[in-house]
């Protein structure tokens, strides 16, 4: 049975994977009206991921006794301004992703939950994956700084980026 404290610090973990999955849903729909078709791709591929990490919190709650609660989402930016700005909005949401992934570790850590500590761990080496990922794509568009060939060959080229598959213990 979960403790209350963890059941409630995961319930707010499904809020910010929900709204996740909304943000890059709304960014892969912005890049797919400007014709970057890769960037557009690579979002809506993000977006279903985070789908999936708030499935998997859904289901975990679920199976231990307590009640997942499925949230209203925040209304995501309908303009994204440049490629440079989304990719910097991708690295700074993914901070704030791990930094709220590491409260719920801690909660965990002070209740002696060590079950649930375990399957937060998935978390912990996704978010290291994923900003990993977005910081190497930084550095390419840095490279390229603003030039519009390079920047063509960016987009065709995310086609191609996949994100990396966390696959370590706990799968439910
Ligand atoms: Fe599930 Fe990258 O946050």
């Amino acid at each position: 049975m979960l403790n209350k404290r963890v059941e409630e610090a995961l319930n707010s973990q499904l809020v910010i994977e929900a709204n996740s999955s909304h943000y890059y849903l709304a960014i892969a729909s912005w890049a797919e009206t400007k014709g970057l078709n890769g960037t557009s791709e690579f979002f809506y591929e993000q977006s279903d991921e985070e789908r999936m990490h708030m499935l998997r919190l859904v289901k975990f709650i679920n199976e231990r006794g307590g009640q997942a609660i499925i949230p209203q989402v925040d209304m995501p930016p309908k303009d994204f301004g440049t490629i440079t700005n989304v990719f910097n909005e991708f690295l700074n949401h993914e901070l704030l992703v791990s930094a709220k992934v590491n409260e719920v570790v801690g909660v965990c850590h002070e209740e002696k939950d060590f079950a649930t500590m375990n399957f937060m761990q998935w978390y912990v080496s996704e978010q290291i994956e994923e900003e990993a990922l977005v910081r190497s794509i930084i550095d390419k568009l840095n490279l390229i700084d603003g030039e519009k060939s390079g920047l063509y060959m960016f987009d065709r080229d995310l086609k191609t980026i996949k994100s990396p598959q966390i696959t370590i213990n706990n799968d439910i």
